[in-house]
């Protein structure tokens, strides 16, 4: 694929595409971790110091076509102008003519950033018109959106039809490290799957079971897999229309040899807030009315068995509640494990890159990639719809000067 160092951006309207879907702290207003909006920045400055006018957007949240006020893109505005040390004006819209207005006024080396793009509906059904309508703001589009770019939306892949595309660095470092470290992975190769739902990991448990030797579940999803198999989970949250999903899975992890992992002790509290008592439990003991907060000690010590010799390692979604004090001993456990590890580790995904930012190991590991779905189904094999829209985009590109 084509970068932006393929193609002249002086004086053009640049429009970008990047993931910054951050973390937000609950109570409102805060970015949690902006590690998104920093992996960004070498796209961002390279394109400002080569005097163009940025234009930039992304997703945050799932606000389902519609305004959500506790969506809005302004606090990752400013967070983003405090990191470049230059204003970042925050708009209201995505497309139309205010929008149209404020950028033909732009001056070179200036950046914007659009507001969230979901707030349209046009956005996740990839409408012609609204891709349109963001292609009109600019002369070339530029995707450093690698975590979005499993989507087939609008500002993903509807714009490649009306602009000349290319990958930001980002984007390229991804495809590259990616593509390279888990084409064909030294054995044995496992995946750590946590996170809250399975149903969010479908596609991809199915698809990763016949690449691994070994495949380990914690986080919120172990309650679905535990029902299945019969255990009493309290009132931890079970995706019962997945439970024959997960039989199968079960089934076909046999069937390919595979090693599938889950917790045989779980640490337990009434609620998960971290405001009341915990205890360690074996998932036989789980009691009625209390929620699974972390994985147990004994689990740790299985897990970290399990991955000690591995030569690959991938891991995405945290192990519990790592957020709360109480609950964080699985996540942290397994991150300090995965970084000891002489092998190649790859991390993916928001709240995992999160956690190992947290626990100080990030540069333990091979590769911590900024995608959760999106490097799922790229490492499952998948060929991704953003991506591929750069690698067939035939608009020709103002070359480099
Ligand atoms: C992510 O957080 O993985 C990306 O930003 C994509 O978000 P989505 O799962 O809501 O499409």
């Amino acid at each position: 694929i084509k970068t932006v160092n393929d193609i002249d951006v002086t004086s053009k309207r640049v429009l970008l595409r990047v993931d910054f879907n951050v973390p937000m702290e609950k109570s409102g207003g805060g970015i949690r971790d902006d590690t998104r909006i920093r992996v960004c920045l070498p796209t961002i400055r390279y394109l400002l110091d080569h005097h163009a006018k940025v234009i930039i957007c992304s997703h945050l949240g799932r606000p389902k076509g519609k305004i959500d006020e506790t969506l809005r893109m302004t606090p990752v505005a400013r967070r983003l102008s405090e990191l470049l040390g230059q204003p970042v004006k925050s708009l209201k819209e995505c497309v139309g003519p205010e929008v149209e207005k404020v950028v033909s006024s732009m001056n070179d080396g200036d950046v914007v950033l659009l507001e969230n793009l979901r707030f349209y509906p046009g956005e996740e059904k990839n409408d012609p018109e609204f891709a349109k309508g963001l292609a009109r703001l600019a002369d070339v589009f530029v995707n450093d959106a690698f975590g979005a770019s499993h989507r087939a939306h609008a500002s993903v892949v509807g714009v490649t039809n009306y602009l000349p595309s290319v990958a930001g660095f980002l984007m390229e470092k991804e495809v590259t490290s990616l593509g390279g470290l888990l084409e064909k992975p030294e054995r044995p190769f496992a995946a750590v799957i946590g996170g809250a739902k399975v149903s969010d990991k479908l596609d991809v448990l199915d698809n990763i079971v016949p690449d691994v030797d070994v495949l380990i579940i914690g986080g919120g999803m172990t309650a679905t897999f535990l029902k299945s198999r019969g255990n009493r989970v309290g009132k931890s949250l079970v995706e019962d229309d997945k439970i024959q999903y997960v039989r199968d899975l079960s089934e076909q992890a046999k069937s390919h040899d595979v090693r599938l992992l889950l917790p045989t002790d779980v640490v337990v509290s009434p609620s998960l807030d971290g405001t009341s008592e915990s205890r360690t439990v074996s998932v036989s003991d789980i009691p009625d009315g209390w929620f699974i907060g972390d994985i147990g000690p004994q689990t740790i010590a299985e897990y970290t068995g399990a991955l000690s010799g591995c030569k690959t390692v991938f891991w995405n979604g945290p192990m519990g509640v790592f957020e709360v004090e109480q609950f964080a001993t699985g996540t942290r456990e397994i991150a300090s494990t995965i970084a000891r590890l002489d092998a190649v580790k790859v991390v993916g995904g928001g709240s995992t890159v999160e956690a190992v930012t947290r626990l100080g190991v990030a540069d333990q590991m091979t590769h911590v990639s900024t995608g959760g779905g999106a490097t799922l189904e790229f490492i499952s094999g998948k060929q991704l719809p953003g991506v591929k829209a750069l690698e067939e985009n035939r608009l020709e590109v103002p070359a480099v000067r």
